[in-house]
């Protein structure tokens, strides 16, 4: 049986504080954005945790040592559009050096399933360590959806990483895809009948780009 994936929360006080300021209906819209940069800063510290290390010879003004320094996979975002965007600048001010791509996803209105309308992602993104972002993981559809596509396109290493994060997400996405950890700052009680996350923050995209 595949090993079930895990499920991070990250409890740091910054974060919650800060997902709480995020959830505050008077919060306008500049504000929002920069809560969200900056919650997706201290997720990426997080989400980083486990990167591989290895020595590295460097000399100080004082004297020559062995230092740690990252190594390993290289990392790629791709966030899924567009409430995705919101938490790329605030993940690349502490990994500048991933590489960015873009995947668009509609729900087709006969079928209900997820179709594809953009997809553009580094070249070399099968040997990269893909942090996959989407601000709210709801019924989990897009999200497990998006994991497919990138599979397809030979992506195998990732991590699904969100700021709020409904139980049936996390089962759907890890019922489709139990290979792929998820990262979430906080973990709420479920899905309204319109599929809006309760108590969550209304709808990230709209919040974001001030367009309700
Ligand atoms: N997408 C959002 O932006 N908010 C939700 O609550 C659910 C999905």
């Amino acid at each position: 049986m595949a090993e079930q994936g895990k499920v991070f929360v990250f409890d740091h006080p910054l974060i919650q504080h800060k997902v709480t300021r995020m959830r505050d209906v008077n919060t306008p819209t500049k504000e929002f954005r920069e809560l969200a940069n900056e919650v997706s800063l201290l997720m990426a510290y997080e989400v980083t945790r486990d990167l591989p290390l290895s020595d590295v010879e460097v000399e100080t003004p004082v004297q020559k040592g062995v230092f740690k320094e990252v190594s390993g996979k290289k990392l790629a975002l791709v966030p899924i559009l567009r409430a995705g965007l919101g938490m790329v600048d605030g993940m690349l001010s502490i990994i500048p050096s991933a590489k960015v791509g873009h995947i668009g996803l509609y729900r087709d209105p006969e079928t209900v399933e997820p179709v594809e309308y953009y997809c553009k992602l580094p070249e070399d993104s099968a040997s990269r360590t893909v942090i996959l972002l989407d601000p709210m993981l709801a019924t989990g559809g897009s999200a497990a959806a998006a994991v497919s596509f990138l599979k397809e396109r030979g992506i195998n290493d990732i991590k699904f990483c969100c700021i709020i994060a409904a139980p049936e997400g996390i089962q759907e996405l890890h019922r489709q895809h139990p290979d792929v950890n998820i990262y979430c700052a906080a973990e709420d009680e479920g899905l309204n009948e319109h599929f809006y996350i309760y108590p969550g923050l209304g709808d990230a995209g709209d919040r974001l780009f001030g367009t309700k």
